[in-house]
């Protein structure tokens, strides 16, 4: 179990009962009383995760610091007016995000709108609603929204997500600051600084900031630096002085004990530093820094929880263990070859004697949550704990094979909260009847 602490949400523990326990509730009887598979967030883990990165940034930055979670990471409505009551702001993209965040709370001027094709309807709820910052991603959005904003007389406050050319190390869908990416608005031909000069000399719109995500699941900050260093060679290539910088999310988590650790004040410093330097040598005042963590602030918050059915060991001596989710409610082992660890729920301490392939229930031969994984024994029946479950799992998750989405609860200590129930997609709610 001590193995798994740094990966397990920060108020897990091993109760009376020698069984896991998150804030104080026995996960056992959780499922029991919710179903599996069941996905549960710890409130503890979530707060503290945010209150350490505003430390770090008040420590790290001489600047205004401010943190927007990225929700394509993970959303709902509960989790949303918990993230609303922890103070930090939400970046969205697109109409159901913001919705939810605005029930949830959130009033406009803590929202950021992204996305490489809002539709106009999107833009035009932005809008409307007096959103913090619509990120403009191209050239052809910056006429667009020009002329929405004209059209609406509203100036509207923006941001231009950049594409500074960055390569980072990380699997190839989770990179974005390269050149070819479908994201932000190239440098090396001058769409950059053009975009900049048109919306500085335009009447409708009111440019305050850079902004760029580089990729996600990253652990080596060095690209950050090189990433603002563009974001400030350009703005000051278009005389353009920020009020605000970002440099999105995407710093990494640990999904297995033996991991590479991550340490997030390397991040915060070395953007700062680079903002710090940058700032220094053009004479401009230093710009808010914004930083946009989605992975880094859900992972480690949630837990994914499954029942074992069915083994059977082949000849070649492979042992197949079936649990009742899979790539349904998890499709990042299939899509991005994420390799994650579990542990019994019953039996957290027991020592692993054996390697598995805890495989899915669905119709794909990719749907293998973990291959080669160490477990103990463990039978028809018995509950498995996947940790580092708090991000782009649930926000991932489809109906494949008519899967109903998990239960998901938040734990606190003395409280559990029902932030979606199990869909039940026989509901015939769900179709609309032709006859
Ligand atoms: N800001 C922007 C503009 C983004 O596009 C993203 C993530 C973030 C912030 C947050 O990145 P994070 O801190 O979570 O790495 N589905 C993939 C991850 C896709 C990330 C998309 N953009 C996965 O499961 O690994």
């Amino acid at each position: 179990m001590e193995k798994y602490q740094k990966l397990l949400p920060f108020s897990a523990s091993i109760g009376k009962t020698g069984e896991l326990e998150i804030a104080g509730h026995n996960v056992r009887e959780l499922a029991e009383k919710w179903g599996t598979p069941l996905y549960i967030y710890d409130g503890i883990t979530l707060k503290e995760k945010i209150d350490s990165l505003y430390k770090l940034g008040a420590e790290e930055y001489k600047g205004k610091f401010d943190i927007t979670y990225a929700s394509k990471a993970y959303l709902s409505l509960g989790f949303a007016r918990h993230l609303a009551s922890l103070g930090v702001g939400v970046d969205v993209v697109s109409l159901g995000e913001m919705k939810i965040a605005g029930m949830a709370g959130f009033p406009p001027e803590r929202v950021h709108l992204h996305g490489n094709n809002k539709s106009e309807e999107e833009l035009e709820f932005a809008l409307d609603w007096g959103a913090f910052s619509i990120v403009v991603d191209s050239l052809e959005e910056l006429a667009f929204l020009e002329e929405l904003a004209a059209r609406k007389k509203k100036k509207m406050q923006i941001w231009l997500r950049i594409a500074p050319g960055v390569d980072v190390d990380t699997h190839p869908y989770l990179q974005t600051g390269h050149t070819a990416s479908k994201f932000g608005i190239p440098i090396p031909d001058g769409q950059a600084v053009r975009a900049i000069e048109w919306a500085k000399g335009s009447e409708w719109l009111n440019l305050i900031g850079l902004h760029t995500h580089i990729g996600s699941q990253i652990s080596d900050a060095k690209p950050y630096q090189r990433a603002v260093r563009m974001l400030l060679k350009i703005a000051a290539e278009a005389d353009f002085v920020p009020q605000q910088i970002s440099t999105g999310g995407g710093w990494g988590v640990l999904y297995r004990p033996e991991d590479k650790e991550t340490k997030e004040r390397d991040w915060v410093a070395m953007v700062a530093d680079a903002l710090h330097e940058e700032c220094a040598a053009l004479g401009y005042p230093l710009p808010q820094l914004v930083l946009e963590p989605g992975r880094w602030l859900t992972a480690q918050a949630g837990l994914a929880v499954y029942r074992v059915g069915f083994q059977k060991k082949s000849r070649e001596g492979i042992h197949v263990v079936a649990v009742d989710g899979g790539m349904a409610d998890n499709p990042r082992p299939a899509m991005y070859q994420a390799v994650y660890c579990a542990l019994v729920v019953e039996r957290p301490m027991a020592k692993p004697i054996q390697k598995v392939n805890l495989v899915g229930k669905y119709c794909e031969t990719g749907d293998v949550l973990i291959a080669g994984v160490e477990l103990p024994e463990v039978k028809r029946g018995d509950l498995i704990a996947m940790p580092s479950a708090g991000a782009y799992q649930l926000s991932m998750a489809s109906n494949y094979n008519m899967a109903a989405r998990p239960a998901v609860l938040w734990l606190e200590p003395g409280s559990v909260e029902l932030l979606q129930k199990r869909e039940d997609p026989s509901d015939a709610g769900w179709w609309v009847d032709a006859q």
